[in-house]
């Protein structure tokens, strides 16, 4: 390396780390000469190199700055209308088998980073578990789960204003199971359920495994679902239930605001369709303020809320729950005819957890990590992708949607990031009949630093490569 490129590069890293941010100055020719020990030509040859890959930029008489990266356009709202259908979206298992590999920087999984979860705290509260309660931890835990948990997860109800009893929770493998027992338990099959478009792909598969027909809201980057097309599809169709995700939307990461929930729940009371109401996000404001459940707007008993520790603790653990209202004996005799109960030790760990560490403090943190993540992402991509890609602005939760421009083939580009050891999500995973042909889905949850500056810029020479 040539000693102009080896000062760039240490200054690329600086700006890739947040080091030197977005409008700071660089050193000045001087300091970098000599702190460097190089001559001022080099620097100077440094300084052009980083303003020809648009990292820097020259000010008369100020010297070098690093480049505020353009904001990216607004995501197009999604306007697709369709009767209701089967699922139809034959790529899906593809791309998942393609996805199923230990080897790719995950930006293809709306999971956060190890580093950002309480690892150690976890480990020690299963080892204590396991030390102090080897009979309970190893025996089959309840059906409805430990009730040490459930009391856990209800006084955190509590604290949102939402009553629930430990009574009322069921314990499940992970969100996932949650959304499968609630759909099983109010549906048949051939029943019409709706769902947001672009919505999360486990929900539209346990919807096709159930033999049911689906219906598509749109959801709008910038008030998330949209509730007067919401009732006109009440109008129009029987719709045995709706299966939403208010609290940032994945992929969109959209909010849907108070005064929008409650209309929607107004519009499912009125044409009877029960409200499964998915939650996984709800605790990953990027602002900090933590949103409504729909649930707290319940005057009917039509929902049904499910959600986990997955997003805010661990996914390995699998521990999820649904709120089941009139539908708890119900959901109970599914659950204990599907898996009998949950496996005992991570219940009885996260009980664990939950009773000696500050939960509130890690969440602040986790958010605050997720919402410089997240803006840095949009930094990234502003920089180093074609000009035109437009991006959501989340809210909250765990991943950013993108839409390419109209000449790049996403599921190219998805196959060169692959081969590349990068993992992201080709927006047709998204919908029930493979829309979002031009959208990808990038994960927020991983730290910034040199590996995603890697990433990013690859990413976007592999796209740019497209656009010649
Ligand atoms: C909206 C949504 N619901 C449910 C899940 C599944 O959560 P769990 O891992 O707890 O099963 C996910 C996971 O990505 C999700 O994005």
């Amino acid at each position: 390396m040539l000693l102009y490129e080896e000062l760039a590069h240490q200054l690329r890293t600086q700006i890739a780390q947040g080091t030197l941010r977005a409008g700071e100055r660089l050193p000045s020719i001087r300091q970098l000469a000599l702190h460097h020990g190089v001559s001022a030509a080099t620097a100077v040859q440094a300084c052009l190199q980083l303003e020809r890959e648009g990292l820097a930029q020259a000010r008369p008489r100020s010297g070098y700055f690093v480049r505020a990266a353009a904001p990216l356009a607004p995501i197009a709202r999604s306007t697709r209308r369709r009767a209701p259908g089967t699922i139809s979206n034959p790529m899906l298992q593809d791309v998942l088998d393609m996805l199923a590999r230990s080897d790719l920087l995950p930006l293809h999984s709306a999971n956060a980073a190890a580093e950002l979860l309480p690892q150690a705290a976890l480990t020690a509260s299963l080892t204590h578990c396991l030390r102090r309660t080897p009979q309970s931890a190893l025996d089959y835990a309840p059906p409805q789960g430990h009730l040490e948990l459930r009391r856990q997860i209800a006084q955190r109800y509590a604290q949102l204003g939402v009553a629930v009893a430990a009574d009322e929770i069921i314990v499940t493998a992970g969100a996932m199971e949650a959304l499968s027992l609630a759909l099983r338990t109010v549906t048949t099959p051939g029943d019409v359920v709706l769902v947001e478009s672009p919505t999360y792909h486990g929900i539209l598969q346990a919807i096709a495994t159930l033999g049911l027909k689906v219906l598509e809201v749109p959801n709008l980057p910038d008030r998330g679902i949209d509730v007067v097309r919401l009732e006109q599809l009440l109008q129009q169709n029987k719709v045995r239930a709706a299966v939403l995700v208010p609290n940032f939307n994945n992929p969109l990461g959209s909010l849907t605001e108070d005064a929008d929930k409650q209309a929607l729940l107004a519009s499912c009371a009125r044409h009877n369709t029960i409200v499964i109401e998915d939650d996984v996000y709800g605790e990953l404001a990027w602002s900090g303020q933590r949103p409504s459940l729909l649930r707290r707007w319940d005057k009917h008993g039509i929902v049904i809320t499910c959600s986990s520790f997955s997003k805010i603790l661990s996914p390995g653990l699998r521990v999820g729950w649904v709120i089941g209202s009139e539908w708890t004996d119900a959901l109970l005799r599914a659950k204990y005819f599907s898996t009998v109960g949950v496996a005992s030790l991570p219940q009885l760990a996260i009980a664990h957890y939950l009773h000696r560490h500050d939960m509130e403090r890690h969440l602040r943190r986790l958010r605050r990590a997720l919402a410089d993540n997240g803006q840095r992402l949009h930094e990234g991509i502003a920089r180093y992708w074609p000009q035109q890609t437009r991006a959501s602005t989340p809210r909250g939760g765990l991943s950013l949607w993108l839409q390419l421009p109209p000449d790049i083939d996403v599921q190219a580009l998805f196959e060169a990031a692959l081969a590349a050891g990068i993992g992201t999500s080709p927006g047709m995973l998204f919908s029930s009949r493979g829309d979002y042909a031009d959208c990808l889905r990038l994960s927020c949850g991983m730290p910034w630093g040199d590996t995603m500056d890697r990433a990013m810029r690859r990413l976007g020479q592999l796209a740019a490569r497209q656009l010649r």
